[in-house]
């Protein structure tokens, strides 16, 4: 089978990254198509954490190509200290391992600053974005401002472009009453946009057509979604979303291919639910048992390390993001976090104004005043550290496992019971074998 997508099927931080890192083994090529460093994804690989924000999480694996597509917002910086965090630890021992769009939008210290000041504008109905400029990014591209990663090549096209973009900033940074980029800032930056520009040269290739003719060759390729469903900029919770589309769709546009070939949507869900950031959250628990969830499951961002909203498994939620996604199955990640609770409950409808829905709400506000009509299930105990098996999981988590499948009405493809390589089963692979 040659092309999957792995989107999430929440509000981010489901777990993507232990998946593509597995799926990756067997994969060709990795392709990262939209968002930027406000992802985090952990991986733990023999002990060892690694949190990877712009890199596909493939390069784990160096035969994986890893691709950043023109879908991406970059910061130099970040990328920068990536790769050398990578090859300090003996990893992306190969530059041509990693290959950069040259269309891919870049972030630059005004987009932060902007970031920041537009939040702090909102007072109370702030986004909660990961302050790391994406939103201001991805507004330049559409008002068609933005600067490209190749441009960053031309010294004195990039002065230029640069100089004009610290001119507007400054004039939309004066109309929120935030402090302004003075002149030694904006000098220092060009200085180092040229010098950032200049490392990065060598990981420039043509994405769009390394992409295409790997799948003309019928090469197993991973595209990598980040964030999840409900944060998509249309199909999402807007307006407290990111600022790109996290829908399987968007793996297209987001690396300038069209696919030819059949594709699978593997969609990665948490079996609780978490959030980061403002806006609703309906089975979000503000009690103890929330605070629990958090303390079990690790919930502290990967990426600004602030503590993750937690509550119960949302299946109205689940469903709607299966169907945006066009999910033809489901990664269920952190089920060993549940181990040994007593109760479980899972949101299977919502009430509002006193009738019952079993239909997501596109009106944030409404969302926000559900009620959530919630079945209970009976707890289970130790789970195995790993299986081959869903019949070696105890009878009640796999009746919970059903219970999710059921509601969704896609198939289970694997359910990981552990941060660890190996610490999953698998219904059903998505890729038989290398093809190399
Ligand atoms: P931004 O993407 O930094 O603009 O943030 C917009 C919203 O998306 C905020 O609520 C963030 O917390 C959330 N967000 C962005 N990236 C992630 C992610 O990778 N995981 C979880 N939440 C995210």
């Amino acid at each position: 089978m040659g092309n999957v997508i792995c989107v999430g099927g929440q509000w981010g931080d489901e777990g993507k990254g232990k998946m593509v890192d597995i799926l990756s083994e067997r994969c060709d090529m990795v392709v990262r198509f939209q968002g930027g460093n406000n992802a985090g994804h952990t991986l733990v690989v023999n002990g060892v954490k690694t949190v990877l924000h712009l890199i596909p999480s493939g390069v784990l694996h160096p035969k994986t190509k890893c691709i950043i597509a023109s879908g991406v917002v970059i910061d130099p910086a970040v990328l920068l200290h990536e790769i050398d965090t990578l090859k300090s630890r003996n990893l992306l021992r190969d530059d041509s391992q990693l290959i950069i769009s040259p269309l891919c939008h870049i972030i630059f210290p005004y987009h932060k600053k902007l970031d920041l000041a537009r939040e702090n504008a909102l007072g109370k109905q702030m986004i909660g974005t990961t302050g790391r400029g994406i939103g201001p990014a991805y507004e330049d591209r559409a008002g068609r401002r933005g600067i490209r990663f190749f441009e960053m090549m031309d010294t004195d096209k990039l002065t230029k472009r640069l100089r004009e973009a610290a001119l507007y900033s400054n004039a939309v940074l004066r109309a929120l009453g935030a402090d302004l980029l003075n002149d030694n800032e904006i000098e220092s930056m060009i200085e180092l946009a040229i010098a950032h520009g200049q490392k990065l040269k060598p990981f420039m290739g043509n994405a769009q057509d390394i992409i295409f003719h790997a799948m003309q060759k019928q090469e197993n390729i991973l595209f990598e979604g980040a964030q999840g469903a409900l944060l998509d900029l249309d199909h999402g919770t807007y307006p407290y979303v990111t600022s790109s589309h996290c829908v399987a769709g968007h793996a297209m546009a987001g690396s300038g291919v069209g696919f030819t070939s059949p594709y699978q949507v593997i969609m990665v869900a948490k079996a609780y639910a978490t959030r980061v950031g403002s806006g609703p959250f309906p089975t979000e628990l503000n009690d103890e048992a929330g605070a629990s969830l958090r303390q079990r499951g690790s919930e502290f961002g990967a990426t600004t390390g602030r503590p993750r909203r937690c509550g119960w498994l949302d299946l109205v939620a689940l469903r709607y993001a299966c169907r945006i996604h066009g999910a033809t199955s489901l990664a269920i990640t952190k089920l060993d976090i549940l181990a040994g609770m007593e109760k479980l409950q899972v949101c299977s409808a919502y009430e509002i104004n006193g009738k019952r829905t079993e239909d997501f709400l596109w009106d944030t506000d409404k969302l926000d005043e559900v009620i959530p009509i919630y079945e209970e299930m009976p707890g289970f105990g130790v789970l195995p550290l790993k299986g081959t098996s869903l019949a070696q999981l105890p009878k009640e988590a796999q009746n919970y496992l059903n219970k999710i499948v059921d509601f969704a009405g896609v198939p289970l493809g694997v359910v990981s019971l552990g941060p660890e390589r190996g610490q999953e089963i698998w219904e059903h692979e998505p890729y038989s074998a290398r093809n190399s």
